[in-house]
């Protein structure tokens, strides 16, 4: 499967699909609780990894609170509207200074990790094409840096 990413717009929010129920389906609780273990082992250690926490035990906390909100987005139990309540995606994530290449690492990490599980393509490409619009709604800094493609040359 092809793991696209497309570029922000910066300052626009796009409309998200959830996940199709079949990813949950597939993967089970138990499959996300694996899935986002292993992504924020990962992500921590990235080159974003100053954004999360370097302490062991801090950094669990982080997993538990993120697989609640993303087993509730898949269409599971409502853990997270159950313990943490409402959740503001930019609010959230306000406190980072998150660029279109930060995204591309988050995004970078979950291709990886989810390379590992052997579930559908469906159910996989209904997760990546949710997690690839709507984190574009975390992006909160503009570097005005253009790709080649973007330099009209006159
Ligand atoms: C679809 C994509 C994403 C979703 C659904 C998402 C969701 C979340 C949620 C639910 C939290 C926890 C909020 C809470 O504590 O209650 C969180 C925290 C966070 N997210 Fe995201 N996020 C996404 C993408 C990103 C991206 C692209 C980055 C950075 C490049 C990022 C960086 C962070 C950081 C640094 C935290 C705080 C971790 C901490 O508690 O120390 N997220 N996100």
């Amino acid at each position: 499967m092809d793991y696209k990413i497309t570029k922000t717009v910066f300052g626009e929010k796009p409309e998200y699909k959830l996940p199709k129920p079949i990813f949950l389906e597939e993967m089970k609780e138990e499959g996300l609780i694996k899935l986002f273990d292993k992504f924020y082992d990962l992500v921590s250690d990235s080159d974003i990894g100053n954004f999360f926490p370097q302490d062991e035990e801090e950094l669990e906390k982080v997993k538990a609170h993120n697989v609640k909100f993303f087993i509730e987005a898949c269409g599971g139990e409502k853990h997270y509207s159950k313990t943490v309540g409402h959740f503001d995606m930019i609010k959230a994530h306000e406190p980072f200074s998150i660029t279109e290449k930060a995204r591309t690492e988050w995004l970078g990490c979950m291709e990886e990790i989810l390379k590992e599980f052997d579930i559908s393509d469906e159910a996989k490409i209904s997760f990546w094409e949710y997690l690839e619009t709507f984190s574009k709604h975390t992006v909160n800094v503009n570097t005005g840096l253009k790709l080649p493609e973007d330099i009209v040359k006159v």
